[in-house]
């Protein structure tokens, strides 16, 4: 079996008449989400900061480049298994963290469909602080495939802790901090509605759960859902500077990885500090305009990272995206929004397939183009595309 297979499996359910209930398009996977999705959610996941200029420039940087077809190689027997942090992966995607995943489900509980689709695929999953279920329950559902717990540091170091450790207890293979999102950007979509699900009271349960969180309130968020909301916008903010790095390396034994890093300059600090792994990321265009793509700082913070693993995420639609993602150098690459409308239109079956799709479209551009092995896909591999002007 090769992830490619899945086309078989298509093709071969046609001709029972079969036809797949899933889009096989971003475009489609986009419109239906769209329409299965209340406004407000919509609204949220597909925005970004101001414009949303490098959000859409996070896209369009991966149509910059081109992968160069290598013919006569045998690519019949792809290798795209890797072992990361101590876990062997399948293929070197994961489920990025969706702080709203869990309303992203028609049934609220996406946090755990998600975890069961990683369960099914073999994708690891990095599960969310913001989540509409507690961490163990998300973590109870992961089966053997590794799940990483992505920490929103909170301004109180007891609550950080005690979230640290639920997440070790709870089985959860790695931390990943993310350090882009002490403060929220400037979301227009969500302001011109004055939408913020959080303060909703959304997607809390792991701050609701938490002993520490709870005993910094006068009454359970059962009984005072405001009050609740309320202590959680007084901790969830914590601008972490480099001289919180030694304490948050104290919180855990666990691989540590740090989110949201696009300058080596910071890699090499990451680095100093003790952290195992860089995630370069610029949040999905969601935290601040006016910056690079994600895909350009890649293979600069992979320079610097010199060998430390390197994940990837922002503008990720396609297995090409994927593919290309490899070949700059990341060592896996993370999907969000792909998998928050799969699970929009198809819940826990949506997402298996947006997972299938875009492992099996990675695949098949490998096998296709000759470069039948993550070792195979080296900057060698690409070319910018070129602007010249067209022939006369
Ligand atoms: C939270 O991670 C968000 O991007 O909204």
């Amino acid at each position: 079996m090769t992830f490619g297979d899945y086309q078989l499996e298509i093709y071969f359910d046609g001709l029972r008449g079969v036809i797949p209930n899933h889009p096989m398009s971003f475009a489609e996977l986009e419109s239906r989400a769209r329409a299965a999705l209340p406004p407000s959610v919509w609204s949220y996941v597909a925005g970004g900061a101001s414009d949303e200029h490098t959000q859409r420039a996070n896209v369009s940087a991966f149509a910059r480049w081109g992968l160069i077809p290598r013919m006569l190689v045998d690519g019949s027997q792809r290798d795209l298994a890797l072992d990361l942090f101590g876990t062997r992966w399948s293929a070197p995607v994961f489920l990025a963290p969706v702080g709203v995943i869990g309303i992203c489900a028609q049934d609220g509980h996406g946090d755990l469909a998600t975890a069961r689709a990683a369960a099914r695929t073999g994708v690891p999953m990095v599960a969310s602080t913001l989540s509409v279920d507690p961490l163990e329950q998300v973590a109870a559902e992961l089966g053997d495939t590794p799940g990483f717990f992505q920490l929103y540091t909170p301004s109180d170091r007891d609550l950080a802790a005690s979230l640290v450790e639920r997440a070790e207890r709870a089985g959860f293979k790695a931390i990943v901090v993310t350090v882009d999102t002490w403060v929220p950007g400037w979301r227009p979509r969500d302001l011109s509605t004055a939408n913020s699900p959080q303060l909703r009271g959304h997607c809390l349960a792991n701050y609701f759960s938490d002993p520490v969180f709870r005993a910094g309130l006068a009454v359970p968020p059962e009984k005072d859902l405001r009050a609740a909301v309320q202590h959680w916008v007084d901790v969830f903010s914590n601008p972490l500077t480099w001289g919180d790095l030694p304490w948050l390396r104290s919180l855990t034994t666990l691989p540590l990885i740090v989110k949201g890093i696009c300058h080596p300059d910071d890699v090499r600090r990451a680095k100093d500090g003790g952290v195992d792994g860089i995630y370069c990321s610029n949040h999905g265009g969601r935290q601040a305009n006016g910056g690079l793509p994600a895909l350009d700082s890649l293979p600069a913070v992979v320079d610097a990272a010199d060998g430390m693993p390197v994940l990837f995420d922002s503008g990720v639609r396609s297995g090409a995206d994927i593919v290309k993602a490899l070949a700059m150098g990341a060592t896996a690459v993370g999907v969000a929004r792909p998998y928050a409308y799969g699970m929009a239109v198809g819940g826990e079956e949506g997402v298996v397939h947006v997972l299938r799709s875009l492992l099996a479209e990675a695949d098949l551009i490998m096998a296709v183009d000759g470069y039948p092995s993550l070792s195979d896909l080296t900057r060698k591999a690409l070319r910018p595309v070129c602007n010249c002007p067209a022939p006369v």
